[in-house]
């Protein structure tokens, strides 16, 4: 069978952290693992992390871990009787000085004292991811008056956005310090910053990882409308980051549902371009929580960011808390399999008219160039220390397999979320160097992932386990004597 290509993230919670579940979310093709802060506790996390190391090493796979941090979410603070219902017309107080857990149908607190500065008349403000609207008629010193436009019930502590962006707390809270700790503790792969709003608050991230000793690859989540509102922040936001991922929930509630698939589209493309990962998340199998099916626009949803050329996609309460969580897996896995087969997902235009900046950058897209275009080619073997010359690699289009032949646990856990990477453990310093490259292309034999006639390419360094030292490409041809 032909490997997947779009990876698939799925997230950890209560209707999946027992061994069977996690084992068979594994079996149906979970390549991340993601464990969300926002919900549950350090413990919580660090139990399912143990048992997402075990049940993959016990399958001889790897999954990534991907922690995602709460981040300063705005939300509203709890009414006397835990929910109300609103109506078109109705009035509607937001306070910052009312009582937190008493609020009511005219009024609820808020912990953000700040929103009287940043609302103003005629706003709009959206609760619930939208559910709920609210019209600003007035703003007074300690609370804002509004309108309601779109009623509905509305619940203790739900979100709150302001249509177009600019309710803005800092990025990392307290919380998320903490949490960045037990990421480092747990040597996550990858951590994800929510609400980033500009570069500087992703080179916080990196130095609270660093100062935690942790080597995790950031995700910037991007979520408010202003770090997509013109290309120089978005673009800064990605270079500053390792990967991004398309936050399509707040997002989606700040700009609008009608820009979001531009959008999406637009940062898929530029994180590519920039050789960067990137993840499209959030409600994309949703019906699934209580179907055993998606829906027609689900699986068209799906589809079309693997055509677009995701890493990864991502389900959330499909998996973490719905009725199906490994159907839900098993049905993504189907479906990006399918959009993988159309050719424009094969067919790479990537940098053409380019310079390339480095040598082992300049040996990846060789390689893949290579590969795309002479037909005997069946997979790509990449010798690779940090996995970077594979990301390089999969940032083209191509229907090859690419595999990152490494003999570090945590970079064959990180390919795990690169668009075609395959990550098997490998080390060649365990072997003599005339026996590398056989070795090599052996390991992929032994896995029936080639035969004898088929044509391989390996890249590799002169010396081996340095990082960007890739300065060679072979083609070797499988079932003859290789050196
Ligand atoms: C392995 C190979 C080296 C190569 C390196 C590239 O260690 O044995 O020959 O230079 O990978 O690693 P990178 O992290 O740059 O992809
Ligand atoms: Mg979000």
């Amino acid at each position: 069978m032909t490997l997947r290509r779009t990876k698939i993230v799925a997230t950890l919670g209560p209707a999946t952290s027992s061994p069977e579940r996690i084992a068979a979310l594994i079996d149906a093709g979970m390549n991340v693992a993601r464990l969300n802060f926002s919900h549950g506790t350090a413990d919580e996390h660090r139990e399912r992390a143990r048992l997402v190391r075990e049940i993959a090493r016990d399958k001889g796979t790897h999954v990534a871990l991907l922690g995602d941090l709460q981040g300063p979410k705005i939300r509203i603070a709890r009414f006397t009787e835990g929910k109300i219902q609103l109506e078109v017309g109705d009035h509607f107080r937001l306070s910052t000085s009312h009582p937190l857990d008493d609020g009511n149908a005219d009024i609820v607190g808020i912990d953000y004292p700040e929103l009287v500065n940043d609302c103003r008349a005629g706003d709009e403000l959206l609760l619930d991811d939208g559910r709920v609207v609210l019209r600003v008629d007035s703003v007074g010193k300690d609370e804002v008056r509004c309108t309601v436009t779109a009623g509905g019930p509305l619940s203790n502590h739900k979100g709150i956005n302001r249509r177009g962006g600019g309710l803005s707390a800092a990025a990392l809270t307290d919380k998320d310090r903490f949490d960045i700790t037990v990421a480092a503790e747990l040597q996550m792969e990858y951590v994800a910053v929510s609400f980033p709003r500009d570069a500087a608050d992703m080179h916080l991230a990196r130095k609270l990882l660093k100062d935690s000793e942790s080597n995790a690859w950031l995700v910037a989540k991007i979520e408010r409308a202003e770090a997509v509102a013109d290309q120089a922040t978005l673009d800064g936001l990605i270079l500053a980051s390792d990967a991004v991922m398309v936050a399509r929930g707040d997002l989606g509630v700040e700009i609008g549902d009608a820009e979001l698939v531009g959008i999406q589209k637009l940062i898929i493309s530029r994180a590519r371009k920039q050789n960067k990962v990137v993840i499209t998340a959030t409600q994309m199998m949703e019906s699934m929580i209580s179907s055993p099916l998606p829906t027609r626009a689900e699986v068209s949803d799906v589809a079309n960011a693997a055509l677009d050329y995701t890493d990864a996609v991502m389900l959330s309460a499909e998996t973490a808390a719905g009725s199906f969580p490994v159907e839900a897996v098993q049905a993504m896995d189907r479906v990006c399999r399918g959009a993988e087969k159309h050719p424009t997902s094969q067919n790479s235009g990537h940098r053409m008219g380019q310079e390339f900046e480095r040598c082992d950058e300049s040996i990846a897209l060789a390689a893949m160039y290579t590969g795309n275009h002479f037909p005997g080619v069946t997979a790509i073997i990449s010798l690779t220390e940090s996995g970077y010359t594979p990301l390089i690699m999969s940032r083209i289009r191509s229907h090859l397999p690419i595999f990152a032949l490494s003999p570090n646990a945590e970079t064959l856990g990180r390919v795990a979320m690169f668009r075609g990477v395959q990550g098997i453990q490998f080390n060649p310093v365990e072997i003599t160097s005339s026996d590398v490259n056989q070795a090599a292309v052996n390991t992929l034999l032994d896995r029936g992932h080639v035969q004898a006639g088929d044509w391989v390419i390996l890249t590799k360094g002169d010396v081996y386990n340095s990082r960007g030292g890739t300065n060679s490409m072979k083609l070797l041809h499988v079932g003859e004597r290789l050196v």
